[in-house]
């Protein structure tokens, strides 16, 4: 069986919504602890809450790009209470799986997609759940050496 589904390669070679948005109404970076790689999500908002648009620029491996690729077609459209309650696993399936030693790649696109609406949340002085916007563990680890 290959390492990588299909469309695993297909979101690689041929990534959807890569680049920036100057006129964002969001923007998340986050980096991965596991591999030092960055990812930046730019998402728009319309009036009603939804994102009707949304790119993505990384400094990461090709299951970064795939996935990264895959949570922006999944979240155009969705309002941003939706896009917040997607999981990496979510985009793993439906990216029909990646090998378990880049399950962390994913964690970044989901990461960066909570990092774009809580840049929207708070610029838009929207009241939110800190509970929705939990600390990575390496966040954690780091306050507690403060
Ligand atoms: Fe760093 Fe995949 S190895 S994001």
């Amino acid at each position: 069986m290959a390492l990588y589904s299909e469309k695993v390669m297909d979101h690689f070679r041929n990534p959807r919504n890569m680049g920036k948005l100057d006129d964002a109404d969001g923007i998340g970076e986050v980096g991965n602890a596991k591999c030092g790689d960055i990812m930046r999500m730019y998402i728009k908002v319309d009036d009603e809450g939804v994102i009707t648009d949304c790119k993505f620029n990384t400094f990461g491996c090709g299951s970064a790009i795939a996935t990264s690729s895959m949570a922006t077609e999944l979240i155009i459209g969705k309002s941003v209470k939706d896009a917040l309650a997607l999981s990496n696993q979510a985009v793993v399936e439906a990216l029909d799986g990646l090998p378990v030693h880049k399950i962390h790649c994913s964690v970044l696109a989901e990461q960066a997609v909570r990092a774009a609406v809580k840049d929207y949340y708070d610029r838009n002085g929207i009241a939110y759940d800190p509970a929705d916007f939990p600390l990575s563990k390496e966040e954690e680890e780091a306050a507690c050496d403060l």
